[in-house]
């Protein structure tokens, strides 16, 4: 049989054919990456707020409540944001002449709200309410991570149905006394004690696994 292409061709034609399937796989692989990547997801991209308002500073070393800020998170689905008056209480003696903290006052003389960004949103077709949560012994931080350590606020997760079902389908060792809830650090002291709490609070909240899977709870 005679040869379309010279034998030297052919050790050619190979290596190519070897390089045209590694890059072929290299795309592949990118791009499944890139579907699960914090880049599509959101996961730990930050947004531009008017302030570069620091958690670390506030609820960290300063060591502020949740809820003087997010005053409704216990009551309603919204956890809510601040009015500027809220800053004002501190800031209109603390870094009054300071341009980070400029638009505070300006938004009070002027008495126009300040634009916060919404770092987290769900699609409208899924329900959600921080009430229930908070209630039932789920903290802050299970959801948002260690906000007493952002300088900017990230998102903590990616928001999934898969990431809220996870808890969904087995709460219990997630579940924290109701005192422990806006603490951002809290852990059960050893592994049996875990166990034993576990059990307690599953009961104590009178958490009913059947219906955190169901569609409708989510799906209104
Ligand atoms: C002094 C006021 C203040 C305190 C205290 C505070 N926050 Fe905030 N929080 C804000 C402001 C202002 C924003 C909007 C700007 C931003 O996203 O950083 C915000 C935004 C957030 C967001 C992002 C919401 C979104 O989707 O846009 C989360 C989550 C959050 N706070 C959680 C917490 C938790 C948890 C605590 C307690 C550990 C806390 N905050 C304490 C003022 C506060
Ligand atoms: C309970 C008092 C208190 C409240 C309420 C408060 N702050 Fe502050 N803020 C402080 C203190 C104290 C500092 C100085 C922190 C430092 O430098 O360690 C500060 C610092 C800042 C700074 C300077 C940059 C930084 O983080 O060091 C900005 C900006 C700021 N706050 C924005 C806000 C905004 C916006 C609100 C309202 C959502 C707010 N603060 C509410 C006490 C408060
Ligand atoms: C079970 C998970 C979970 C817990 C627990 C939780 N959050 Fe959230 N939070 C979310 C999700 C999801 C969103 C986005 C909601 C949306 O887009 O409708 C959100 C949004 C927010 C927002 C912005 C929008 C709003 O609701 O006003 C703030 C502020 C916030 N959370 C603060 C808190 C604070 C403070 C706590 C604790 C007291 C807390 N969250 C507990 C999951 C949680
Ligand atoms: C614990 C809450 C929860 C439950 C229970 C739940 N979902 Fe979802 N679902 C979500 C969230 C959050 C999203 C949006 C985020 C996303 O797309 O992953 C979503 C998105 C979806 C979507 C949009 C497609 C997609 O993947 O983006 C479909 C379809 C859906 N859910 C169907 C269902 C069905 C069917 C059930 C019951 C078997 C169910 N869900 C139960 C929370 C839930
Ligand atoms: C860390 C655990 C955890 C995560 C994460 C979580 N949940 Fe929940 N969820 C719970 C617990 C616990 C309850 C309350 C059970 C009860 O009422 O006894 C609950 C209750 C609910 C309810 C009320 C169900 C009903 O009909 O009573 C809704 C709706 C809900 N969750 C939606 C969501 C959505 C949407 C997400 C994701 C964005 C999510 N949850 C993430 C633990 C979690």
């Amino acid at each position: 049989m005679s040869q379309v292409f010279p034998k030297k061709l052919d050790g050619v034609l190979r290596i190519g054919c070897f390089i045209t399937a590694l890059m072929f796989l290299f795309v592949l692989l990118t791009l499944i990456g890139l579907t699960r990547s914090s880049w599509v997801t959101g996961e730990n991209r930050f947004t531009e707020q008017p302030i570069p308002f620091s958690h670390r500073h506030h609820a960290g070393e300063l060591q502020i409540d949740c809820r003087y800020c997010h005053t409704s998170v216990e009551t309603s689905a919204q956890a809510g944001l601040p009015p500027t008056e809220t800053c004002m209480t501190c800031h209109s003696q603390l870094y009054t002449q300071d341009e980070v903290t400029a638009p505070i006052r300006r938004s009070w003389t002027e008495d126009k709200p300040i634009r916060w960004k919404r770092v987290i949103e769900l699609p409208d077709f899924v329900y959600f309410a921080h009430n229930v949560h908070v209630n039932n012994g789920v903290a802050c931080t299970e959801c948002h991570g260690r906000v007493d350590r952002m300088p900017l606020m990230s998102q903590a997760h990616h928001y999934t149905m898969g990431w809220c079902l996870e808890c969904h389908k087995d709460p219990a060792r997630r579940l924290r006394p109701e005192e422990e809830v806006f603490s951002p650090e809290w852990s059960p002291p050893d592994h049996q004690q875990r166990e034993e709490i576990a059990e307690f609070l599953m009961k104590k909240y009178d958490v009913e696994l059947s219906r955190l899977t169901e569609c409708s709870s989510c799906h209104r």
